[in-house]
């Protein structure tokens, strides 16, 4: 069988920032929680990342498209029997990056307009009262601990498929390519440049508005201070 390209560059550096900067993320928030500015920051190349990657998933290369491995309930029916073939993701992990994808969103929403209760407010939480803040604050700590279930389990399938079945999923997630496992598979189409730039453009105002770069806070009303006499 020849040996095809999978997944684009833009989606395995899509990948492998989210990893890195997940990572960081949880670090900063949780294990050093004296950080929350390099924290907030964090949440936003999330929200980049995320805004990236939505848009690459309706206008990226083939097998990143939403319509390729968002899987309709037969599907998973067959993979589960053992009756699918394919070089893309498979129907059951192309839910499983649904869910990640929708947890990390319910992350960095929560977290935008989240507080710690201390010094610490997030960039969008002037928009919304303090309790709503708070109770937003529980739900990203919750969501936190959800997400950290689904990566947990979506390590695991990965080195499971590598251990148990025999498939290595990560090589083809560093250099982009598989072996077709049917005829009809072929190598990726699509995603080309303006794609790219859409899905950048995507990014880069997601990150401004979450970043609330466009909000001029009221000037503070001139103070009158007595003479130094
Ligand atoms: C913070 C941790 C992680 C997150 C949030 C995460 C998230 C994701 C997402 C969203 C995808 C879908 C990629 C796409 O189509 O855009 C994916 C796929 C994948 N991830 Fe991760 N990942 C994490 C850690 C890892 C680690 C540590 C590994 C390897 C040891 C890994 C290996 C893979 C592989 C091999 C795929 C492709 C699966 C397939 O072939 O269907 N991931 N991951």
């Amino acid at each position: 069988m020849q040996r095809i390209r999978v997944w684009d560059l833009p989606t395995r550096l899509f990948h492998w920032a989210l990893v890195l900067i997940v990572f960081l993320a949880w670090f900063t928030g949780d294990v050093l929680e004296s950080s929350m500015e390099q924290h907030q920051w964090l949440g936003i190349a999330i929200v980049g990342l995320i805004g990236f990657r939505l848009t690459w998933g309706l206008v990226g290369s083939r097998y990143a498209l939403f319509s390729q491995f968002v899987a309709k309930p037969a599907q998973v029916k067959a993979y589960l029997k053992g009756d699918w073939k394919g070089v893309g993701h498979n129907p059951l992990g192309g839910w499983s990056v649904v869910v990640m994808l929708l947890l990390l969103t319910a992350m960095v929403l929560t977290g935008l307009f989240a507080n710690n209760d201390a010094d610490f407010t997030a960039p969008l939480a002037f928009m919304v009262t303090s309790d709503v803040s708070s109770f937003l604050t529980r739900v990203h700590y919750l969501v936190f601990k959800l997400l950290f279930v689904v990566i947990g389990l979506h390590i695991l399938a990965v080195f499971a498929y590598k251990w148990i079945l025999g498939k290595d999923l990560i090589q083809p997630m560093i250099d982009g390519h598989k072996l077709a496992e049917s005829e009809t598979d072929e190598s990726a189409t699509g995603g080309g440049w303006l794609a790219l730039i859409l899905a950048l453009s995507v990014a880069a105002l997601a990150m401004w508005g979450a970043s609330a770069a466009w909000y001029t806070p009221p000037a503070k009303p001139a103070v009158q201070t007595t003479p130094d006499w």
